[in-house]
């Protein structure tokens, strides 16, 4: 039940009922309907469709002039007065941009991702919106496609909670607070499996994998009373989502009882046809409503077909009734009737956003690689800092993909922020080196050569323009775009110290500079506030703690490539010798043999999920469960010591992962299970626990049936999923 508070539920399904006896089919059809708005003006086609009662929904209208006079012709001048919902993509912050999803998978903080939603939609609503395209739920285990960078990375369970977080931060305790807007789970179901990383792409994947995998984020968002879900472009098994009964019907509606509405994707019913899954617009909007489809977004089969497919009995008018009654019951409980639309609640002072974007940012930002402990910097004994490269000032660049409504005169570069370091006598040495990511000319090298030369350390902001990734702009070839290779190589030449700071939608290979660097950070696309908070980091102001969400691969020939992987009957051996230009029949591979690795690679990343280091050491001791035979249905608990061994206070994201050893169907090699930030002064020693359910190690069977099944489980805590403090249980009947 999404969160309309409970007292009002009748109250509002009587108003539904009395709304829907007095409603024309095509006032119905009406709402089902969403139309993508004309960027500030009203065209007199959608003036009439409105006033007529044949608009729903208005998507992509911004202006909050032309937003309340949509609504006040919807309100004043149509026949009975029904709202209008406003749509938008609100994915990472409206005006404020805070780190791509991606990124903020990094930080592992629901608080923050939950914090950052309900800025982004005080920030929406100023302008009349009331829908918000997002979260997006889809598992991100493809670095080829753009689309990961939306993505909360490649774990159902941390894609569940923050993907929880994010619709409570847009969402509220109850919709018709001013200020709470309705939330959208996308992109159902299975997009993330796109073949090959090519957007738009079949996915083919087998029910087991989809309910073990798949489903379980949007399972936990419509448990958590998301108001709507927006069905997926993609062939899902040969059905494609916009279609597919077995997804919104049984799963959605039979299975999990979700009492919210359904939207297709941008013109997603008419790519049935397209698809090759009906003929025409009319057997598509046929297929779509009857497979439990109640919006269209953008095209209009709805609007041009169903009149007709009801009175050829193809489509019940109780279905259209149903529909209806599913996206009035959002309008009443985002209290749209009750007030003029204008839903805003108190503005969050920019200083406020700010001050959240500067968290996320910091929070999101991973250290791969700090040898012989270059970094932090310090004021004291650094001289002159070389900033380098085409990402160190790119107001733009740094808030990456969708961001439809961020305000770039609002970023702060790292640049400019390292810059104010200036003031304490720190000289700053500033070469773009490469006009783009995507440059081939070397141009810029030699005036990058020279300010690393009469630098104390050279910091390289380098990675992929926010172009690079997004919808439909997915790569093949997911090394440094252009020649920001070279760049990094020239500037190593020097003998002054390297640190890169990546900026990218995705993960990239980096094995080309890799060894030229002697720090590395990946920073996803910070958002507004990427400059401080990239300062902060380097200049230990505070410790890095972004662990990653995903992992990042040697090269792109390992992907699909994840921590959740299955054992398999001859598992690769992680730490055999990879030389391909010495193979012999049994020699120098005998330690790896006939097991599932690449020659070239091996079989393990470059940096695995839930990787990061700080500028302190943690370390865990003394894994303990509360009990080595736990009954079904009992709760238990796994704990370990986490001890600050290092000498200034940093957070740990301390991780759970578990393993059931023998299923009814293979298990992952380990699978995280929970996790929490924890802040530890200096020597600190304090004991985490985790507790945990029998349920919780539930997974669908053989039989499709979800159940905790008995026998032998080994359950590890660490800073990362390759943790080395295990223990042993067992689950009895
Ligand atoms: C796009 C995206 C979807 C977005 C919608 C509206 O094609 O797939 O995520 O919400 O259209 O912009």
């Amino acid at each position: 039940m999404h969160p309309a508070t409970e007292q009002n539920e009748s109250d509002i399904d009587e108003r539904i009922a009395g709304l829907l006896g007095r409603m024309t089919l095509a006032e119905k059809i009406g709402q089902m309907s969403q139309i993508n708005g004309a960027a500030g003006s009203i065209p007199e086609q959608l003036r009439d469709a409105i006033a007529a009662g044949r608009v729903g929904s208005i998507i992509n209208e911004v202006d909050p002039a032309t937003v309340n006079e949509l609504q006040r012709i919807a309100l004043r001048e149509s026949r009975l007065g029904i709202p209008l919902l406003i749509g938008r993509d609100v994915i990472h912050g409206f005006n404020t941009i805070f780190p791509i999803p991606l990124g903020q998978a990094a930080t592992w903080n629901p608080g923050l991702v939950k914090d950052a939603a309900a800025i982004a939609a005080h920030e929406a609503t100023a302008c009349g919106i009331n829908w918000a395209l997002a979260p997006m739920l889809d598992i991100g285990r493809d670095p080829r496609w753009g689309r990961i960078a939306e993505t909360f990375g490649e774990d159902p369970y941390l894609i569940s909670v923050l993907g929880t977080a994010m619709t409570a931060g847009y969402q509220g305790d109850d919709l018709a607070q001013p200020g709470a807007i309705a939330a959208c789970a996308k992109h159902y179901a299975g997009y993330g499996a796109t073949e090959a990383g090519r957007d738009y792409n079949t996915t083919n994947i087998p029910e087991n994998e989809l309910r073990n995998v798949h489903l379980p984020p949007f399972e936990a968002a419509a448990n958590a009373g998301i108001a709507t879900f927006m069905a997926g472009f993609s062939d899902l098994n040969g059905i494609p989502c916009t279609g597919n009964g077995f997804l919104m019907n049984q799963v959605l509606r039979d299975e999990w009882a979700f009492d919210g509405f359904v939207v297709s994707d941008w013109e997603s019913v008419t790519q049935l046809a397209t698809h090759g899954f009906t003929a025409d617009d009319r057997e598509s909007a046929e297929r779509a409503v009857n497979a439990g489809l109640d919006m269209e977004m953008a095209s209009t089969s709805f609007i041009d077909q169903l009149e007709s497919l009801i009175a050829d009995g193809k489509v019940s008018e109780r279905t259209i009734d149903t529909a209806v009654s599913r996206i009035l019951h959002i309008k009443f409980a985002l209290g749209l009737f009750d007030d003029t639309g204008a839903h805003a609640r108190q503005q969050a002072t920019e200083s406020d956003a700010l001050a959240l974007a500067h968290q996320a940012a910091r929070e999101s930002i991973v250290l791969l690689k700090n040898d012989n402990g270059v970094l932090p910097l310090s004021a004291e004994n650094i001289r002159s800092v070389a900033v380098i490269g085409p990402l160190a000032d790119a107001p733009q660049e740094q808030l990456g993909t969708w961001v439809f409504d961020g305000d770039p005169t609002l970023s702060q570069t790292p640049l400019q922020a390292i810059q104010q370091l200036a003031d304490r006598g720190v000289e700053v040495h500033f070469a773009q080196g490469v006009a783009t990511t995507r440059s081939h000319t070397e141009d810029g090298f030699a005036a990058a050569v020279a300010a690393a030369a009469k630098a104390d350390v050279a910091v390289l902001f380098i990675g992929e323009e926010a172009i690079l990734s997004g919808e439909a702009h997915c790569r093949a070839d997911i090394t440094l775009p252009g020649n920001q290779a070279a760049l990094v190589n020239a500037v190593a030449a020097t003998s002054t110290p390297v640190v890169l700071v990546v900026m990218a939608g995705r993960p990239l290979v980096l094995e080309n500079v890799l060894n030229k660097a002697t720090a590395i950070f990946y920073a996803w696309h910070p958002g507004t506030m990427a400059g401080p908070a990239i300062a902060d980091l380097l200049f230990g102001n505070e410790s890095p703690s972004g662990k990653l969400p995903v992992t990042l691969p040697k090269a792109v020939g390992q992907v699909p490539i994840y921590y959740a992987q299955k054992n398999t009957g001859r598992p690769g051996i992680p730490d055999s010798p990879i030389n391909i230009d010495s193979i012999s029949e049994f020699g120098q591979f005998e330690s790896a043999g006939f097991t599932s690795f690449h020659l070239d690679t091996g079989c393990t990343p470059r940096f695995g999920f839930g990787y990061g280091l700080s500028y302190t050491r943690f370390s865990y001791s003394d894994i303990q469960v509360s009990t080595h035979t736990v009954a079904l249905g009992d709760t238990f608990e796994i704990s370990a010591d986490l001890t600050n061994e290092g000498d200034r206070e940093a957070d740990e994201i301390v991780q759970l992962y578990i393993r059931d050893l023998v299923g009814s169907v293979t298990r992952p090699v380990r699978e995280l299970k929970g996790f929490r930030r924890v802040r530890l002064s200096p020597g600190e020693r304090r004991r985490i626990s985790f507790q945990l359910h029998t349920d919780d190690l539930a997974f669908y069977g053989a039989d499709m049936q979800r159940r905790t099944e008995t026998g032998a489980f080994r359950a590890w805590i660490g800073g990362n999923s390759a943790a080395e403090q295990g223990i042993d249980f067992t689950v009895t009947a």
